[in-house]
């Protein structure tokens, strides 16, 4: 497996996606533990995005998004289904781009810096399991162009990594949680 991410410094954020996904597929392919897997897809993410301070997953477990694997600075534990920018888009079941969290009613400050972010739902047999949530201590740094390719990386997870990440959270629910649904 490469594990060394190649993308052009001098490209367009378009084309920088454009490189880096097939890497994400070459990253997780043939292995099938969850943990190692989105640790590296937010790893590469990172890698590769300059305007990213901060990207994550939190899985749900009813109406709870519990954090993943992530990479940035330590953050929020536990959010609620329903409320701030994660909750909104899990409910909702929509990517929701929010050029200035300031403006966003309940949005949750797990980094004092952050000020623009956007977030994509994990959907699994038309249920929301999870979201890939992205943050920039920039404002307006995400727009259509961010939404499309997490959207396809979001597709990837839910479909190539789909039995464990049901396995995990079945497992999670069972022990640590509410429940997966
Ligand atoms: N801002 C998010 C909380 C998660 S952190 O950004 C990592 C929200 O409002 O849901």
């Amino acid at each position: 497996m490469e594990t060394t991410i190649q993308v052009d410094g001098n490209a367009t954020k378009d084309e920088t996606y454009r490189q880096l996904y097939p890497q994400l597929q070459g990253l997780i392919s043939g292995e099938p533990d969850l943990i190692a897997n989105l640790s590296n897809i937010v790893s590469a993410l990172k890698t590769a995005m300059a305007h990213y301070s901060w990207v994550g997953f939190y899985l749900r477990y009813g109406d709870t998004l519990v954090l993943g694997p992530f990479q940035g600075k330590p953050a929020c534990v536990s959010l609620t289904v329903g409320k701030g920018v994660c909750g909104t888009s899990a409910v909702e079941a929509r990517t929701v781009v929010v050029p200035n969290v300031y403006e966003f009613p309940g949005h949750v400050f797990c980094d004092a810096e952050s000020k623009s972010e956007i977030v994509v739902p994990l959907v699994r047999s038309g249920k929301v399991v999870g979201v890939i949530d992205v943050d920039s201590h920039e404002f307006n740094q995400f727009d259509d162009v961010d939404a499309r390719w997490l959207e396809q990386v979001a597709g990837m997870v839910t479909e190539e990594l789909g039995g464990p990440l049901d396995a995990y959270r079945t497992w999670a629910a069972e022990r640590m949680h509410e429940g997966a649904s």
